[in-house]
């Protein structure tokens, strides 16, 4: 970690967001211990002494304030995979917005989970902790009056599912820093468990709401449960068409919440997860238990996807949004026509993988993203020159050697864009863009070329914020810019995003009104260059 750390701790908090609305708090004191996830000893990311940390439970537009106190040795920070943080990316948690929580020190995040609803989760973002734990669930209830569309669950799971290694994050994060790649995971967990390690118990005829999130390193998993269907409801908080579904493709990073009726004779069936288009495949099983089904496991076909990628890709077109159904608002989430607007800039991004000095290093637009001394965000805020450069990364892929930069791409408030992600590797990808959902309007194999937008989607297509993009095969986007500030966009195959494969996009406006954007938070930690300076009296 570069950061020169010189920390500020301001004692007024709570001053800026929706007051109106309710507040919720946490106190969570994030350590090391032991865990055995696959049966071998290893050093864990706890919070409250629990793996996976708990679960944040809230409602559209609550203001959450966590406070999080760094017993590490290291310097530390918490994202939130998916939360919106409208107006205040200081308050975003990655290393381009927020300086890191030094050891022994803590700092309390103020976020607003503003018109949002749905399947989250938060991730610790730096020095590849998110190896070793530290992630948990983040579900947005609706507001009471505000319909959502299926029935109440008898209950509601998350479960966390993700590719796990037996080496601890200082080891997997050492071979990175040398230039290796990571070997092939040791196996697959489900909510921190190995094989058979997690159970979820339910009664006959009753149904239950899954919200399931990828908060592994790198592969793509299937998910199913043996028997049973899956009804898709929602995906990172849009309500999409309920469509039954035997397995379901969750690619890294990704969020999703499934209908499950137990509707079977009572006994035990397999949750199955599995690694998709790897070679060997990774299995691993959690229990559905029924209540009074005694010991007994079903044996009906535990089932799975075919290894084709088309499968994949005609599953991932069949995510619609439900244009009657409201979303965070008592409005039709249909109500919006992103397809009858026009965009104004097409930004086309291209990953890339390659030797640096010797070293692997990940790209996009050939740069390969290297942090500077201060927060990005900071160095703006502060006016501090020298640490980054708008425009340091193009709009196109440039066809040219990888070199290294802190790349920033600049982009006007209130403009509606289209990006293109182009994956020429033969590798799955996964992207994010924090501070934003956005809807994934077409996906194809082969190179994008304009006549691919004859085949867009500009009705129905579902909002969200991490999309995959299949080998050699390309996933178009349209983001409205409404959300000032500086945003991460980063590939979710986590040794690529810590080797470089992620920029900040710096949605700009020049005007100063806390209605665009709020000013620092009295408490944020000052770091690097902005050590000593003094955050703006409100
Ligand atoms: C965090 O947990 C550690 C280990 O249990 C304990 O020593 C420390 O006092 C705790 N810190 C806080 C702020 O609760
Ligand atoms: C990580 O594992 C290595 C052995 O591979 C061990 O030497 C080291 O102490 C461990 N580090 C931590 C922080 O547990
Ligand atoms: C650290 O925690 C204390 C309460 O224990 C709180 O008063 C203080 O504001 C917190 N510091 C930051 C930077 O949030
Ligand atoms: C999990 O349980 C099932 C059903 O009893 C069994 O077939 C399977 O072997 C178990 N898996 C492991 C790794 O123990
Ligand atoms: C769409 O949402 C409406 C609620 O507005 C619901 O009645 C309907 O069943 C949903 N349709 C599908 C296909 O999910
Ligand atoms: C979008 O562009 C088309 C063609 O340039 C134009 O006819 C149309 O009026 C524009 N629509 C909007 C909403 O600006």
């Amino acid at each position: 970690m570069p950061l020169n750390l010189a920390a500020f701790i301001g004692v007024v908090l709570f001053a800026i967001v929706g007051a109106e609305d309710p507040y919720r708090r946490w106190n969570w004191n994030v350590t090391y211990g032991f865990i055995y996830p696959l049966g071998i000893r290893q050093q864990g990311i706890l919070i409250n002494g629990q793996f996976p940390g708990p679960d944040i439970y809230s409602v559209t537009n609550d203001n959450l304030i966590i406070n999080v106190f760094n017993s590490l040795d290291e310097p530390f920070l918490i994202s939130w995979n998916g939360i919106q943080n409208r107006r205040n990316s200081f308050e975003d948690g990655v290393y381009g917005t927020t300086c890191p929580i030094p050891p022994g020190r803590n700092f309390t995040y103020i976020l607003q989970v503003k018109d949002q609803i749905g399947s989250f989760y938060y991730y610790p973002s730096l020095a590849f902790h998110k190896a070793a734990g530290g992630f948990g669930g983040i579900r947005i209830l609706s507001r009471p009056l505000i319909p959502v569309p299926f029935p109440d669950p008898a209950d509601d799971y998350t479960v966390l599912i993700g590719d796990w290694y037996t080496s601890n994050h200082t080891d997997l994060k050492a071979l990175l820093d040398r230039g290796k790649k990571l070997h092939f995971p040791d196996g697959i967990l489900i909510n921190g468990r190995g094989p058979n390690g997690t159970s979820f118990t339910v009664d006959q005829g009753k149904t239950y709401r899954l919200r399931v999130s990828n908060v592994g390193l790198q592969n793509s998993l299937n998910f199913r449960v043996q028997g049973h269907k899956l009804k898709l409801v929602e995906v990172e908080g849009t309500h999409t068409l309920q469509i039954s579904y035997s397995s379901f493709d969750i690619h890294v990073g990704q969020s999703y919440s499934f209908l499950l009726t137990a509707d079977q004779p009572a006994q035990n069936y397999l949750i199955v997860v599995s690694s998709r288009f790897t070679t060997p495949i990774l299995t691993t099983t959690g229990v559905l238990r029924y209540n009074n089904g005694g010991g007994s496991f079903s044996n009906l076909p535990t089932g799975g996807p075919t290894i084709q990628v088309d499968w994949s890709l005609n599953q991932a077109r069949s995510i619609r949004t439900n244009l009657t159904a409201s979303g965070p608002r008592p409005n039709p989430q249909g109500s919006y026509h992103y397809g009858m607007i026009n965009t104004t800039r097409t930004i086309r991004l291209a990953n890339s993988a390659g030797l640096i000095n010797g070293k692997q290093r990940y790209a996009v637009n050939s740069v390969s993203f290297v942090a500077a001394d201060t927060p990005l965000k900071l160095a703006d805020y502060f006016q501090i020159g020298g640490v980054f450069r708008v425009g340091s990364i193009s709009d196109a892929p440039t066809g040219g050697g990888m070199y290294l930069d802190t790349s920033v791409m600049n982009a006007d408030y209130r403009a509606f864009i289209e990006i293109v992600f182009e994956n020429p590797e033969n590798i799955m990808q996964s992207w994010h863009l924090n501070g934003y959902q956005f809807w994934v309007v077409g996906m194809d194999g082969g190179q994008w070329t304009q006549a691919s937008r004859n085949e867009y989607n500009l009705r129905d297509a579902v909002a969200r914020s991490t999309i995959q993009v299949y080998p050699k095969s390309w996933t178009a986007i349209y983001i409205a810019l409404d959300n000032v500030g500086m945003w991460n966009l980063r590939t979710e195959f986590w040794a690529r995003q810590y080797l470089g494969q992620q920029f900040y996009l710096r949605v700009y406006t020049k005007s100063t009104s806390i209605r665009d954007e709020y000013p620092i938070p009295k408490n944020a930690l000052l770091c690097g260059r902005a050590s000593g300076r003094h955050t703006r009296p409100l």
